[in-house]
Parts: structure tokens; C-alpha cells; sequence
């Protein structure tokens, strides 16, 4: 169904032969529920009068399924009169027809139910032949977004910050290229800054070549742990009033980084050791989880020219100020009392995370010319990025526009069983274990896994996943791996199982794939199974309406909405023992499902698993 004229040839089979009105804002080939938007918004304009363009986004989806399919709230509409009334003179004059079922009055409201036949046979086909291509659309063509994420720091652990950047902008990622985006995947790393003259003066005072080669993420950490631990006896010491022989850690960490950011090849060439041993590291960690960056940037690779420049350019529009011998912005004079003051040099001349960020946007802009750039960050950050966008707006940046901070809140508790500092790759090896036990407890489904470990490291990933993905990015949430690791519940597991039953009833029904495309699918009647149907079709719906929230709940509540649905339809909608031509409509429709399934979990970054 890749055109108008096949959706207008569907139309015809099903004895419909009147020519579907063109709306400019439906997408009819990529979404089923837009056929019956156009047709409806059509019927509805010529009964109200209302102007086309307010009629159709008057059409609203449904949060649950006894609203209707579409719902249209009459004061929506503007037109005088009392709404009750209107809705029920409306609905007594629309025309019967093979789209959908009498409309329905609600108090002010008029709800649309789908004809259930004229729904299967616009929907199923449209899944599968479209296949992993089903719930994608193209509103992106053309267009193209920066995705910053993960932005590990080198030498310092990894945190459950950089867990969810991670995992909500590979699914970002993800859902902008299915939205037919052009996407650039950035990791934007913690490689510059005092903290690397720290660790350079630990290594060079009591490194080891043989582990940083080993292990140079592990051996990097500890490192910054005895370099840390070090600083901070010196600084009680000098508290406590006692003199230090020699210079202090931090005075040594500074004058290092200074040689650093004066290109001293020396200091140059250690650093880059630290970074291109941590890069290879990572990249091994993100393949577990499916990501490939486009690009390593990095705090060490803004141009020190494009600072320069930011900087005169702050000066002269009199956005900074000098203070004591540094540069600072003082964002109240500015207008915004919320976001305080931000120094942008220090008094010897170098530079921080703000000043960075704001050179590294503007060789962005300069070499990729998104149109969008999304900084996928903490929300303890929140001010930071305000600071940068606010900065580069009165800077006259006019790019800041296209700048979207995604932000998310905290996780509590993300400890590994030692309860030492976790790094990504442990987290994913504990959850994965504690997966595999729970997979054993079922020992005659565990006997039919082939490579159980390896599936418990897959489920074991959709579980932290999941549980990261459940609410609201803003909110805050317990790393709980009893929880996330349960089949029951909305659990990651629990969306693989489903997966995983859908993939056994096609193997036990076993109808050849293309008895099930041509199924006779009016066979499609119960409740349950319409239910279901009725649910597949707002897959698209909710793609766009993801790309609106770039909330990834939006997506897995409809997940669990979808396979509880699908759950409680097995004991009446049968296959296996049916009729042969009821067997492969049914088929048919699961098929379907599992099409959905699957294309929303790998959307969410999951592999699923056809056995477990
Ligand atoms: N490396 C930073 C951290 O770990 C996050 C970087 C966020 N991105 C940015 N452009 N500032 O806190």
C-alpha cells in the first residue's frame, strides 16, 4: 500500500467507489486511521459548514477504546448553539456508510467506532506488507537532527545519568530516522577539563602501562579515585593548618591541564592515550546495546578559535563582563533572574564546561546544519543548558531555535551487588544473571532454550530498558532488578514473553506465510479479536504522536495496552485447532501483532526474542 491509488483500489474492493477526500495534513499510505479521519472530517464538514481545516485536527484519538476510536469534541468546531444539542442533530444527519458504525452522541461530545470489517481489511494487509516498515512515517524526509547522548565522562564513572541519556537517545535516535530523519548520533565525552590533569599526574606518579592497555576504563578509575582521595587529604591538611611539602595535587592537576590547553605535545599525547583506549572500551559496551555512534566529539575538541570568537563576540555585544580577572555573564542584568551569573574564563585564562559547550554548538551549526539538535541530559543540568541556549541567543545565534534540551530525572540506587561504583558493562552482566535465574525456575520451558544465557543477557537488557522507559522521563525512579527482572507486571520481560508466544503460535499453526497474507479476513469477529485490531491500527498514531511527547512512554504504555489485550484474546480467539480459513484470519491478526510488537520494541532499542 504504498500509494493513493492502492488505498483508493482497497476502497474499491471493499464496494466503497466513492474517491477518498484528499487532506493535506492525512497520510492514508503509512497510517489506516487517516483513511477514516479524511472520510469522516469530509462528511463532518458537510454537515456542520465548518471549514475543512478545523474539522480534521477536531478528530481526536482516544485514550480508551470505549471513547470511540476518533473522538470530536463539538465546541471544537465553534459553531453556536448548544453543544448537546448539536451533537446529536449532527449525528442523526451523518450518513450511513461502510467506514464506520452510527456515530454516537455523548454529551458534547460525538464518538466514531470503525466498521470492524472496513478496519481489518485497511489495517492487516497494511501491516504486513509493510512490515518492519508499519508505523513509520516520512514527515522527517528531507530533514536532519544532531542526537548528543550518553556523553560518557573519560576517567570518571559512569552513572545512572549516563544510563538514561544513553537509553532515551538510542531510542530518539531510533524513532527520528523511522520518522525518515536523517540522524547524526553524537557522544559528546567528558575528555577535557582539570580532572585530566589530575588523572595525568596520577598516572605519571603511580600508573601502570599494563592495566591502562587491560583495562584502561577500570584502570583510569582507580586512578581518579587515588588522585581524588589524594586531593582531599591534602585539602584537610591545609585546613587543619598544616603546611604540604611540595606542590599540591590540585596545583599540579592545574598547571597540567594548562599545558594541556596550550597544546603542549606532551601532555597532548598521554591524554589522547586516556581517550582513544576509553573510546575502543565504550564502543565494545555500546555494541551490547545495539548503539553505533556517528561521532566521538568531545570538551577536548572544541576549536579554540571558535571560543575565541565566542567570546569576542560576547564581549563586544556586552553579554560578559570582567570579575576579578575572569569572564563571567551575568544573567540577570540580561533579564533572566533565574539563571544567576556563569563564569566563562577563568582568571588563567582557560576554559570550562559552559565555554565549551558553547564553541562546540557553533561548529555544530557550522558543519551539520541540523535542523534540529537534541541534548539528551540530566535535568540536573537544566540550568546549565539554560545558561548555554541563553547565552547563544543573545549571542544572535539564531540556531539556538533548533536547540531541544530532553531532559530526565534520577535513579535511585544503581549499585551493583559489591557495591562498588557500577560501570555500564556490570550492570548489564548482573541483570543479565539475575535474569538467567529467573528463567531457570520455569525448568520445561528453560530445557527448549538453545542458548539461554545469551537470552538472558537479551531479556536481561529489556528489563533495565523497560524500567527506564515506564514513566515520564522527568520522573525519578528505584533501580529495583527484582522488579524489572518479574514476567509479570509491565516488565520488559513481560513484552518479550509476548513476543516470544507470538512467535510459538506461528510456529505450531504453522501456515505458510502466504495463506496468511491472503486470508479471508471478514472471518475476523470477536470481540476480543476486534478489540485488538482496533489497537494495531493506532500504531502510527502514536509513532506521531511520540515524536511530539519524545516521551518513549507514549510508547510503552500503548505496548502494554496492546498485549494485555492480546493476552486476554488467546482463550477465544484460537488458531491452532480452528478451521483452516478462520485458522489463517486469526493467524493473520496475530501475525500482525507480532509485527507491531516487534516494531516498537526495536524502536525502543530491545531485540526480541522468539523463544525464552
Ligand atoms: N559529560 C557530561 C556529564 O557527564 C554530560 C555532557 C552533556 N552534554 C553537553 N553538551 N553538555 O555530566
Amino acid at each position: 500500500i504504498g500509494s493513493v491509488e492502492d488505498v483508493q483500489a482497497m476502497l474499491n474492493e471493499l464496494g466503497i467507489t466513492d474517491p477518498l477526500p484528499a487532506y493535506e495534513a492525512a497520510s492514508v499510505t503509512t497510517n489506516p486511521i487517516d483513511i477514516f479521519r479524511s472520510y469522516i472530517a469530509e462528511e463532518m464538514h458537510k454537515i456542520t459548514g465548518v471549514s475543512r481545516d478545523i474539522v480534521y485536527p477536531a478528530l481526536e484519538w482516544t485514550q480508551q477504546m470505549e471513547k470511540g476510536d476518533l473522538i470530536m469534541a463539538v465546541p471544537r468546531l465553534r459553531v453556536k448553539g448548544d453543544p448537546k444539542g448539536l451533537a446529536a442533530d449532527w449525528v442523526a444527519k451523518f450518513p450511513e456508510n461502510q467506514y464506520i458504525l452510527p456515530p454516537e452522541a455523548d454529551n458534547q461530545f460525538i464518538k466514531f467506532f470503525f466498521n470492524p470489517k472496513t478496519l481489518a481489511r485497511l489495517t492487516i494487509p497494511s501491516i504486513l506488507s509493510k512490515a518492519t516498515k508499519y508505523g513509520a512515517n516520512y514527515t522527517g524526509a528531507g530533514k536532519r537532527a544532531l542526537i548528543e547522548f550518553s556523553s560518557v565522562n573519560i576517567a570518571k564513572p559512569f552513572h545512572a545519568g549516563h544510563l538514561r541519556s544513553t537509553i532515551i537517545g538510542a531510542f530518539l535516535s531510533n524513532l527520528y530516522e523511522y520518522c525518515g530523519w536523517e540522524v547524526i548520533k553524537m557522544n559528546y565525552l567528558g575528555d577535557w577539563g582539570k580532572q585530566f590533569g589530575l588523572l595525568a599526574v596520577e598516572y605519571e606518579e603511580g600508573g601502570s602501562e599494563e592495566k591502562l592497555n587491560e583495562d584502561p576504563i577500570q584502570h583510569l578509575f582507580e586512578l581518579y579515585v587515588q588522585a581524588n582521595n589524594k586531593a582531599k587529604a591534602e585539602e584537610e591538611k591545609i585546613k587543619a593548618g598544616e603546611t604540604l611539602e611540595g606542590e599540591s595535587m590540585n596545583d599540579k592537576a592545574r598547571a597540567y591541564f594548562k599545558k594541556m590547553e596550550d597544546s603542549e605535545p606532551n601532555a597532548l599525547a598521554l591524554w589522547k592515550r586516556f581517550r582513544d583506549l576509553s573510546i575502543v572500551k565504550c564502543e565494545k559496551v555500546y555494541a551490547r546495546l545495539n548503539i553505533k555512534f556517528d561521532i566521538y566529539s568531545g570538551e577536548s575538541q572544541v576549536g579554540a578559535d571558535t571560543m575565541a570568537k565566542a567570546s569576542q563576540i560576547m564581549e563586544e555585544k556586552g553579554i560578559s563582563e570582567n570579575s576579578e580577572g575572569a569572564k563571567i555573564v551575568d544573567f540577570v542584568k540580561h533579564g533572566y533572574k533565574k539563571l544567576g551569573k556563569a563564569i566563562i574564563q577563568k582568571k588563567d585564562g582557560t576554559t570550562l564546561y559552559l565555554t565549551r559547550d558553547i564553541g562546540a554548538a557553533m561548529e555544530r551549526y557550522e558543519t551539520y546544519k541540523f535542523d534540529t539538535m537534541i541534548y539528551v541530559v540530566s535535568s540536573q543540568q537544566d540550568l546549565h543548558l539554560q545558561q548555554l541556549f541563553t547565552i547563544l541567543k543573545l549571542m544572535g545565534q539564531d540556531f539556538v531555535s533548533k536547540c531541544v534540551h530532553i531532559n530526565f530525572g534520577l535513579v535511585a540506587g544503581m549499585k551493583t551487588r559489591s557495591g562498588e561504583v557500577v560501570f555500564l558493562d556490570s550492570i548489564l552482566d548482573e541483570v543479565g544473571e539475575a535474569m538467567h535465574e529467573v528463567m531457570k525456575k520455569n525448568e520445561e520451558k528453560y530445557k527448549q532454550v538453545e542458548n539461554p544465557e545469551e537470552v538472558a543477557d537479551t531479556i536481561g537488557k529489556s528489563a533495565i530498558m523497560i524500567q527506564d522507559m515506564t514513566g515520564k522521563r522527568i520522573n525519578n525512579y528505584p533501580f529495583d532488578i527484582k522488579r524489572m527482572t518479574s514476567f509479570e507486571g509491565d516488565t520488559g520481560p513481560y513484552l518479550q514473553y509476548a513476543h516470544a508466544r507470538l512467535c510459538s503460535i506461528l510456529r505450531k499453526a504453522n501456515i505458510p506465510m502466504p495463506l496468511i497474507h491472503t486470508a479471508d479476513l471478514s472471518l475476523i469477529t470477536e470481540p476480543q479479536a476486534i478489540m485488538l485490531l482496533r489497537t494495531l491500527a493506532q500504531f502510527p498514531d502514536v509513532i506521531s504522536n511520540t515524536l511530539k511527547t519524545n516521551e518513549p512512554t507514549t510508547i510503552v504504555n500503548y505496548l502494554f495496552k496492546m498485549t494485555q489485550i492480546l493476552s486476554s484474546s488467546y482463550e477465544v480467539v484460537k488458531v491452532v485447532g480452528s478451521e483452516e480459513a478462520v485458522a489463517r484470519a486469526r493467524m493473520a491478526l496475530f501475525e500482525s501483532a507480532r509485527t507491531v510488537l516487534s516494531n516498537a520494541m526495536k524502536l525502543l532499542g530491545l531485540t526480541p526474542v522468539e523463544r525464552m
